[in-house]
Order: C-alpha cells, then structure tokens, then sequence
C-alpha cells in the first residue's frame, strides 16, 4: 500500500467510533487475566531423594529459591507472580487431627512458612491436591476431607489450588470438582482454582460441560502432560486447532483453557522452537507457568520468556483465545483478537508456525484478507522477536510475505490504524 493510501486511510479511521469493552468476571474476581507463575511439575516431578538431589527434590528449598530467583532475575517484574507446589509436597499420612500435612523432612518449616516467605517477596503461592483417593503420585487426596482441606489451605494463605483428577471416577468430577470450589469459596480467602476435570473426561470419552467450567474454575487442563521436547508442543498445538471450534469460545477474563507448562530452558526445545511455544501460548490466552530451573535459564531463552511485547499479547484485556486459521503447505497461521479496537473491528496477534524440519527458512504468503484481518482501515505490523525492524502497514488486500525458520515462528502484533 503506498503512502498516499496510508494517509486516506488513517483520516477515515481516525473519525469512526471506538467500542468499549465490557469484561465480565468470575465470582472470585481472579485470573482476568491468564495467571503467571512458575510450577514445579515438568522440570522437578516427583524427586524425594534430597540426598541424592539436594537442589532438585521437591523441597521448601526449592520454592524458596525459585521465589527468589523469580525476583531476582526479573520475571517477577514482567509480571509472573505464582509460586506453585505440585505433586509430592505431602507426607504419606494425613495428621491426627485429619488435616494435610507435608512431607516433614523436605518441609521442616510447614507450609505456612514458605506461603509468608513467597508472600514477603511480595508473590504468590499455589498449592496442589487431587480430588480421588489419591494424588497422581499416590499421597492422599481430598476425598473425605474436602472442607477440612479447602480450611487447611485457606488458613495457610494459599492463593492458588491445583486440583488432579486421578483416583476418581471422571463422571463424579461434573460435582466434585464444583463442591470442593464451594469448600474454597466458603473460606472467604480468594484462590485461584485450577481443574483438571476437563482432560480426564476427555480420555473417559466425555464432553466436559464447559459451561460448567466456567463457572466453577479459573482454569482447566484440556489436554495431555506436556513433557521436554518439541513433539509434544506440537501435539498440544494440534489438540488446540482441532478442537478449537469447541473450546476456544469458553476462554475469557477469569476463566481459561490451559494446555499445560512452558518448558523453555530446559532440555528439549531448541531456541526457535522455544520461541513457537511463547507464541502460541500467547495466541491461546494460556497460563503462562514456566517450568524450568530458573538459575540455569540461558539469557537468550529468559529474552524470549520475558519479551513484554508478547506477554501483553498473552494478558490482553479482551481475553479472547486465538485459532488457528490457515494450515497449508506445512505453515501454520495462528490469529487472535486483541486490543485496541476501532470502530468495531479488533487488533491482532499474528502467528506464523513452521512445521517444517527440513533445510532452509521457506516462504510463506497471504493476503490479510485470507487470515480474517479485513478492515479497510488497516494494520500496522510489528515483529516482535525483531523488535528494531521498521513497522509495516498493510491493508485486507496487502500480501503479507514471511520466512520462518524449520520448526520455527514469525510472531507479529497487527494493530489496527486508527486506534492509537
Ligand atoms: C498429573 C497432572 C500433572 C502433574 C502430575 C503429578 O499427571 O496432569 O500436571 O500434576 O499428575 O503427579
């Protein structure tokens, strides 16, 4: 589009009316947008032996220093903030009063301790518990004891439940998992709830009532454990395209899909494919809870965990969860409405997925018109992992050409003229 165009365009532009946006909200006034953390399942599991691995068993140890370490080399100021304990934290045994009790040799100083620690840092600190018999890892679960649990936890000032689902039946969860929310709530100290409902009824070959969902969770794991490597970004990935038409709608301000940890600085993704992950969990409205550890993060995968450009495509006010639009020739396009508006049309998140693992960065093209960007009134395109290049404006008839690297992602926001 030449200049001239460009001008006429933002004249027009610039006079039309703007839609404000009405964001509703859960009950417990949380998680308006996707909450941002750290948690220790991907990286740490289920390691016990702090003789063997005194830095990596799930110990206080470990979430005092990655409290710390959030802090100090500055996720904490990008905004991630929750500090979450997953699997293996209890001991065998509940008390003699019947409350949750944690392991007491990896956690001498007891839970409440590490939450007034996490809080001094001026964080937050989540918790994690199943809602069978048993944890995924075999420590008790809340069954019996939900109230006293939900009690437990309020009183140790947890600001965010993890709840599993294994050791249960999947069709107990369409009421379970909304009772112990009530137990939650009952305690009058806002947490987070994070369910897993949905994914073990996907395996039972249930639909999950993700109505249901939203009224009772903040978020909800669809689908499978992510493990460290690129597979299984990519099997994720798929699940969320295929099924978008199902779940995508769902996601909004206070309650939102989860496909699961970032894995960036660990051992399986190469720097391009980290980028990928960022990308699309940022078109998805995903959780942003980093799995990794934090002192070993390489500068170049922090830049891309701590990139603010797409961390506000990830907290956008709107919270309306990206698709993918446009699966040809082994390139990915992956779009998602964001803010600002203008004259009833949004901005966009623009996503460019190589699939590819062979040779060179290959081409892509399309028109804006093609991926849904249509308003006259056009785009400015920023790169955002090549923040210095010159922004282009583009039009819905503009042909949009990208090179993305093998198993690598161009990621642009495409804000809407007129709106600035
Ligand atoms: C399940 C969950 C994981 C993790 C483990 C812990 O597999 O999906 O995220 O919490 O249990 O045992």
């Amino acid at each position: 589009m030449n200049q001239r165009n460009t001008r006429k365009m933002l004249v027009i532009c610039v006079f039309a009316v703007s839609i404000l946006t009405i964001v509703a909200a859960l009950d417990n006034g949380l998680a308006l947008t996707p909450p941002m953390g750290w948690l220790a399942w991907e990286r740490y599991r289920c390691i016990v032996d702090c003789e063997t691995y005194p830095n990596d068993c799930v110990s206080e140890q470990l979430f005092r220093r990655t409290a710390d370490l959030l802090v100090s080399e500055g996720y904490a100021d990008v905004g991630y903030e929750y500090i979450i304990i997953d699997d293996c934290w209890l001991a065998h045994e509940r008390g003699s009063d019947g409350r949750l009790q944690p392991d007491p040799q990896r956690f001498p100083s007891g839970i409440k301790a590490l939450a007034d620690y996490i809080h001094s840092l001026g964080l937050k600190f989540g918790i994690y518990e199943d809602f069978g018999n048993y944890t995924c890892a075999g420590y008790p679960g809340v069954v019996g004891h939900m109230k006293t649990d939900a009690q437990t936890f309020a009183d140790w000032e947890v600001d965010y439940v993890k709840l599993d689902g294994c050791y249960s039946e999947p069709e107990d969860m369409d009421t379970g998992y909304p009772e112990f929310g009530s137990y939650l709530n009952e305690t009058g100290r806002p947490m987070i709830y994070s369910c897993s409902w949905p994914v073990y009824q996907e395996f039972a070959g249930i639909e999950p009532n993700f109505t249901a969902l939203k009224q009772y969770c903040n978020l909800w794991r669809n689908y499978v454990d992510i493990d460290d490597s690129w597979e299984e970004v990519e099997i994720i990935m798929d699940y969320f395209a295929e099924k978008q038409d199902s779940i995508a709608e769902h996601a909004g301000p206070g309650h939102w899909n989860d496909p699961d940890m970032l894995i960036i600085g660990n051992y399986g993704l190469s720097y391009d494919q980290s980028k990928v992950q960022m990308a699309i969990w940022a078109i998805l409205a995903a959780p942003l809870l980093m799995s990794t550890a934090l002192r070993d993060v390489k500068p170049e995968y922090k830049d891309i965990l701590q990139n603010k450009a797409i961390l506000a495509i990830n907290q956008d006010e709107l919270g309306i969860q990206g698709r993918r639009v446009n699966n040809t020739g082994l390139i990915d396009i992956w779009t998602r409405p964001i803010s600002p508006e203008f004259d009833g049309e949004y901005s966009y998140a623009v996503a460019f997925v190589s699939r590819r693992i062979d040779g060179y960065p290959y081409l892509k093209s399309v028109t804006l018109a093609e991926i849904g960007l249509t308003s006259a009134c056009g785009y400015e395109f920023q790169d955002l992992y090549s923040p210095n290049t010159q922004p282009q404006i583009l039009g819905p008839d503009s042909v949009l050409t990208v090179r993305i690297n093998p198993s690598g992602v161009v990621f642009y926001r495409a804000t809407i003229v007129g709106a600035r």
